[in-house]
């Protein structure tokens, strides 16, 4: 199979590459980011913009991101050239000062944008934006935003996880999945709004003292109204409704790395009162989130995106339409 990664139309998406955090300002210091097969250098600029740009000195090509960050300009560590606003080269220090700069000297910037506490990136001409969340918006909610990790899983095969829930009754023991039923009713699938399609279940889920903080009951077992979906490529919303009202957001961004690794991160919108302390809210989440990891990082490969290469049952309706937009969208004839 050919490497996904190298399809023309991923490279007009946008992926989160790290938090907004590790790309501070003022910096001293500029970010490796490995998307879709190929290395890039992010920083900031001397007004404190972000400039994306691949990890290449144009003069004989060294990491620019191991290079020494001053003032928003970016100096390579092998022979001090020097990088500014727009990924302009501003400086040749071995041609003496105002010596005329050759035009290729200046980088070709990729497109970068700060949203939801994360950089994202988008390496080709954007043909999609970011998904918007209206609760980003709206006071009732607050954000909270947890680590970029790097999984060694291929993309494909984290999103047909995420949109599949067949699994929690056997992944998640150690945490929400021991009380659901395994058998899975017959699921419809729907536009739910202008950017996602999915599906709307309820599960019965585990509440154990470790779900308190999150599920905002002391009872064993709370009810949840949940409606999962898509956005392409990789971007799963799962949105959580409790009985009392409480409802817990959940943006599951996967990143592509290359065909085999992926970055993961999620972001999470609720309307609580806003007094918990958001690590302990996360924290069930987290654990939730391992439980997949460890999963996915002993099946190797990526997925196959054929109609042969894996066995589908009902339960995989969702993942299979996820997988079927995506072979349509990146080409995939085999
Ligand atoms: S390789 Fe970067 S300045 Fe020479
Ligand atoms: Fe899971």
């Amino acid at each position: 199979m050919t490497a996904f990664v190298e399809s023309e139309a991923l490279r007009g998406c946008w992926y989160p590459v790290a938090s907004a955090g590790l790309v501070e300002s003022p910096a001293d210091q500029a970010h490796a980011v490995r998307l879709l097969g190929h290395n890039y250098v992010i920083w900031r600029g001397p007004n404190s913009e972000l400039i994306a740009a691949p990890d290449r000195c144009p003069h004989r090509e060294a990491p620019l991101s191991i290079g020494k960050l001053e003032g928003g300009v970016l100096s390579c560590a092998y022979h001090g050239w020097g990088f500014g606003a727009d990924g302009t080269c501003v400086s040749v220090p071995s041609s003496g000062p105002g010596a005329a700069i050759p035009p290729t000297a200046h980088l070709p910037c990729v497109k970068v944008e700060e949203k939801y506490g994360l950089i994202w990136m988008c390496p080709g001409d954007p043909t999609t934006t970011i998904p918007a969340i209206g609760q980003e918006d709206d006071p009732a909610f607050r954000r909270i935003n947890t680590p970029v990790d790097s999984w060694a899983t291929s993309s494909p095969r984290l999103v047909d996880n995420f949109m599949d829930f067949s699994h929690f009754p056997w992944v998640h023991t150690g945490t929400f999945g021991g009380a659901q039923d395994p058998y899975v009713p017959k699921i419809e699938l729907s536009q739910l709004d202008d950017e996602f399609f999915g599906y709307q279940y309820e599960v019965e889920a585990s509440n154990p003292d470790e779900a308190v903080a999150v599920s905002g009951s002391e009872e064993d077992t709370v009810h949840r109204v949940m409606t999962t979906g898509f956005a392409l490529p990789f971007c799963v919303r799962s949105t959580i409704r409790y009985d009392d009202g409480l409802e817990h957001i959940l943006l599951l961004l996967t990143t592509p790395v290359d065909d085999l690794n992926s970055l993961f991160t999620f972001v999470v919108w609720r309307n609580d009162d806003h007094s918990t302390d958001p690590d302990e809210i996360i924290a069930f989440d987290l654990a939730i989130g391992a439980e997949d990891k460890a999963m996915l990082e002993q099946v190797p490969g990526t997925l196959p995106l054929g109609r042969t290469g894996v066995v589908n049952v009902q339960s995989d309706k969702p993942s299979v339409e996820w997988r079927r937009r995506f072979a349509e969208l990146i080409g995939f004839t085999g």
